[in-house]
């Protein structure tokens, strides 16, 4: 007999932008959608469209591409949020309309500065508007975790009547332990009328370090959905990973009463793509997608792995994606076989010039790095994001110098729209020196927040990939670059951010 499902809605593009720096592009936005619906996600909560214009140029464009996905919109309990959201949903195959409101008692009185009654009653308008606009409508009373379970019950009873189909129950300061998490969701289920007629949802965050315990536990009191982010991106200590929910579902099929539609062979690769837009390293231990999950140390645990894996492993690494780094292309392949793996990557090339471009830098990689891995693929495109449309710095050429006991020099010549010139400093290490002659030509003015390099895959001949975070004006940037050169690398990340920073494109952090 086959099982439940269990939704997964996934919020990455959603919550996970707002933690601090991790605002993303449209185009970026774009490319983590793709991913998602890669892996099967459910549903992708796509942004808040009303928080700017760029968030909801954002939604759109995920809505317009996503098809086999549902896409959501969040949206606060006014109308005017509503329309918004409605609006920019309406090209998704299948469209959500996710909206909010308090419910705990601090929430109401100090914050919304409304009674219970006005509470219920702006919440059942706000369901009835979306209603109006879509049949997939989704309530959730923010700050459940902390409101009165009689209180919530007349919320919950009040939307579902208006039409709500997902009840949402968010622990949205991380404050719950599973046990009276799970009591509450059995409470809320048991006690409304019609509680069966709705999916019930639940959106832990992890301030405690409990989010994916509590969300867990609520799965077995009956919740059908689980609100999560990749690598656990989220509002300060983040939301509930996805990683481990899914794994932690499929794995312990013996006691989960359902199961999800994830591929979870897509799970590393997202989580690399997601750590390298955001900036946001992945720790070393994290459960699934940390490097060092699935590595053996110990003799007595290799020992035990070599003879039965099962001794010391309750997952497989090749299982969730990993190793999917084996050799692709190199420097004999052509451009048919470019083509035909960026297509099986499911990256797409949006003309036969990016393709072209593509193709004559992976040539150049291939002549520096014997052996091409999927993960140098991704890098190399997501490069090939700036395109020339957006690229009004271009790194021309440069050269690094840094000996013993000798200050390091870097020299450089950018073009900026076409104009080529070049700049010379030293810093106190070459990367130092490269960003000082950058800002010596461009004089953006940017403050450095970030600085990360990561090897792409193993190996000394490994690509670096560099993440730099820039603010100016309180819009704050990420730029990323790949090169077997991590001084190259730097100084592209360093571009790449300063192009976004130059461009139109809106990068924004909503706060709600
Ligand atoms: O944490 C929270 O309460 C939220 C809601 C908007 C679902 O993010
Ligand atoms: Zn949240």
């Amino acid at each position: 007999m086959s099982k439940e499902q269990l939704i997964i809605f996934d919020t990455t593009l959603r919550d996970g932008e707002q933690s601090p720096g991790a605002s993303m592009t449209k185009e970026e936005k774009l490319r983590i959608a793709r991913q998602l619906e890669r892996m099967h996600v459910n549903v992708i909560e796509a942004g808040f469209p009303a928080a700017s214009n760029g968030d909801f140029a954002a939604v759109k464009a995920v809505a317009e591409a996503i098809k086999d996905s549902t896409v959501a919109a969040l949206s606060r309990a006014f109308d005017k949020d509503i329309s918004r959201a409605l609006e920019a949903i309406k090209p998704a195959a299948s469209g959500r309309i996710h909206t909010f409101l308090a419910t705990s008692p601090i929430h109401m009185e100090k914050k919304l500065r409304m009674s219970p009654d006005d509470v219920i009653a702006a919440a059942k308008s706000a369901v009835r508007f979306a209603r109006n606009g879509i049949d997939d409508v989704e309530f959730s009373c923010e700050d459940a975790g902390r409101s009165e379970l009689d209180f919530l019950c007349r919320v919950i009873e009040a939307v579902i009547k208006e039409g709500a189909t997902t009840i949402n129950i968010p622990d949205t300061v991380g404050y719950n332990v599973p046990e009276q998490f799970a009591e509450r969701i059995k409470q809320l289920r048991a006690r409304i009328p019609n509680s069966d007629k709705v999916v019930w949802s639940v959106h832990c965050h992890n301030d405690l370090g409990l989010a994916v315990a509590n969300s867990l536990a609520a799965v077995m009191a009956g919740a059908r959905q689980v609100e999560c982010t990749i690598n656990g991106l989220g509002e300060r200590a983040g939301n509930a990973s996805l990683e481990e929910i899914v794994m932690a579902v499929r794995t312990r099929q013996d006691i989960f009463p359902c199961e999800t539609r994830i591929d979870a062979t897509q799970i590393v690769p997202a989580s690399k793509m997601v750590s390298s837009i955001t900036g946001f390293p992945v720790q070393p231990n994290k459960a699934i997608v940390g490097a060092n999950a699935f590595a053996h140390e110990s003799g007595i645990h290799q020992d035990g792995v070599l003879k039965h894996r099962e001794t010391y492993e309750i997952m497989r690494a090749e299982d969730v994606g990993w190793n999917a780094n084996k050799l692709v292309l190199g420097k004999l392949s052509g451009r048919t076989a470019f083509r035909a793996r960026l297509k099986e990557l499911g990256i797409e090339v949006e003309s036969e010039q990016v393709l072209n471009t593509a193709f004559m830098r992976f040539k150049e990689l291939a002549d520096k790095k014997h052996e091409i891995f999927d993960e140098d693929l991704h890098a190399l495109m997501s490069d090939e994001a700036v395109t020339p449309e957006n690229e009004r710095y271009r790194l021309v050429s440069s050269m690094f110098h840094s000996e013993t006991g000798e200050v390091p020099l870097a020299r450089l010549i950018i073009s900026t729209e076409g104009i080529e010139k070049g700049a010379e400093a030293s810093g106190s290490g070459p990367v130092d020196a490269t960003f000082k002659a950058i800002e010596s030509i461009v004089a953006s003015g940017s403050e450095l927040l970030l600085y990360s390099v990561t090897a792409i895959t193993t190996g000394t001949d490994a690509q670096g990939e560099v993440t730099v975070r820039l603010a100016k004006d309180g819009r704050i940037v990420n730029g990323q670059g790949a090169d077997t050169d991590i001084v190259v690398a730097s100084a592209k990340a360093y571009i790449h951010a300063l192009n976004t920073l130059s461009s139109k494109k809106e990068k924004l952090n909503p706060q709600i």
